[in-house]
């Protein structure tokens, strides 16, 4: 890799990955991602801030080869091993250089990395480090996205070095945001996945940010914002209570009843002036569907009975979406079966983290007839007086 500079004596030491296309073995990459490092070199003492995936070992180091000073202190934001994996091979080689992160992350890299106790020098919240004519500080951040998360800030550069937080899983040549459309749905997409279960963790976590004054944010994962406003105003929208006039479909169907259903219901939601997104989940891509939860109002859970319950597919997207508690108001659950079974009531089951009002669900037996379309007709009005109760439809 090219060695790449964000301003004078401020590095950027990460490591583009192209070709990834899943991680955590859950989340699907489509465009790859970036495992972002920087290296801050001052007066006194140099500072590297997180470090790279295991798996770019080689190019990682070789990045640090390449500003050649010697690192002094390895900041660590988050435990996580795509950020910390590569923390006991940068020890190996600058031997006196101390690790410095919470106390809570500490314990985290000594179980996960085996890293020795005294590498290490806990900061408390707040707390500063000076490297000369540069100063770190550091900011506790609880779940954005573990426990012990943390983001680092440069006084006298403000740039804010955010780890996980306002992160984008894209591998770009472009060091900072240029397409901001582009970004800002990639960045969507990596809220809905990593952080929307913290939403209401996040809001506090804003409170924080916003006290800072930020020329340029520096996540751990895609481009640096060099005009914050644009993630910032767009968390903003995320985490607040706010829904839009928008119903989700995840659905799947194995001869054609319940995807009748779907159509029928998308296409008079459609007319009713009501934005529908039905995922088949044959097909879908999972992180689609988690990005259409960031907004919708509605989910209408939709399946066939299959061995007495739901579809194996809808059983894991629902529990996904019970997982990445969307602040959905409404769910309602449709689907055909031919004899019996608990669909409905292990679909509730699931739904535990989630506190939505219930809209009655539609399951009919067979193909839908006559009266399963009145049927399903009612469940598209009350969703459109719902929608019209909570201000969504004049
Ligand atoms: C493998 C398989 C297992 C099924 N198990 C059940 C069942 O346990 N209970 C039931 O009521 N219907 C069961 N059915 C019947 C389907 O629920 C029924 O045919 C339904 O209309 C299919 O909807 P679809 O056309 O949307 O796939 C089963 C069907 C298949 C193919």
């Amino acid at each position: 890799m090219v060695l790449r500079i964000i301003k004078p004596e401020i590095y950027y030491t990460g490591v583009i990955d192209w070709d990834r296309r899943l991680f955590d073995e859950i989340i699907p990459l489509p465009e790859g991602t970036s495992y972002n490092s920087y290296l801050i070199k001052a007066s006194k003492k140099n500072a590297l801030i997180d470090t790279a995936d295991p798996n770019k070992k080689e190019e990682f180091l070789d990045n640090l080869k390449k500003v050649d000073i010697k690192i002094d202190y390895i900041i660590s934001n988050h435990a996580e091993q795509d950020h910390s994996g590569l923390i006991g091979e940068v020890l190996d080689i600058y031997e006196d250089a101390k690790v410095i992160t919470s106390p809570k992350c500490k314990e985290l890299l000594k179980e996960l990395f085996l890293i020795e106790d005294d590498k290490f020098i806990t900061v408390e919240d707040g707390e500063t480090l000076s490297l000369g004519d540069k100063t770190l500080k550091f900011i506790y951040t609880p779940w954005v996205h573990w426990p012990e998360t943390m983001v680092t800030y440069l006084e006298e550069e403000k740039i804010l070095f955010s780890c996980d937080f306002f992160g984008s899983h894209i591998a770009t040549s472009q060091l900072f945001v240029k397409n901001e459309e582009h970004v800002y749905n990639a960045a969507k997409r990596y809220y809905a996945e990593i952080m929307m279960p913290f939403r209401l963790f996040i809001r506090k976590n804003m409170e924080k940010i916003n006290e800072l004054d930020i020329d340029i944010v520096a996540p751990s994962h895609g481009p640096l914002y060099p005009k914050p406003e644009l993630i910032f105003e767009a968390y903003n929208a995320w985490i607040s209570d706010n829904t839009k006039n928008e119903v989700i479909i995840p659905y799947i169907s194995m001869h054609g009843s319940t995807k009748k259903m779907v159509d029928y219901l998308v296409s008079i939601l459609i007319e009713n002036g009501i934005t529908v997104k039905p995922f088949n989940l044959t097909v879908s891509d999972i992180g689609e569907l988690a990005m259409s939860l960031v907004d919708a109002s509605t989910l209408v859970i939709a399946t066939p009975t299959i061995l007495t319950g739901p579809h194996p597919s809808v059983v894991y997207a629902t529990y996904l979406v019970n997982a990445l508690r969307p602040k959905l108001k409404f769910i309602s659950i449709i689907g055909s079966y031919g004899w019996g079974g608990r669909t409905v009531e292990i679909l509730k089951g699931i739904l535990t983290n989630l506190k939505p009002e219930i809209i009655d669900p539609v399951i009919i037996k067979g193909f839908p007839k006559e009266n399963d379309f009145k049927s399903i007709d009612n469940l598209a009005d009350e969703i459109f007086k719902k929608h019209k109760e909570i201000g969504l439809i004049d």
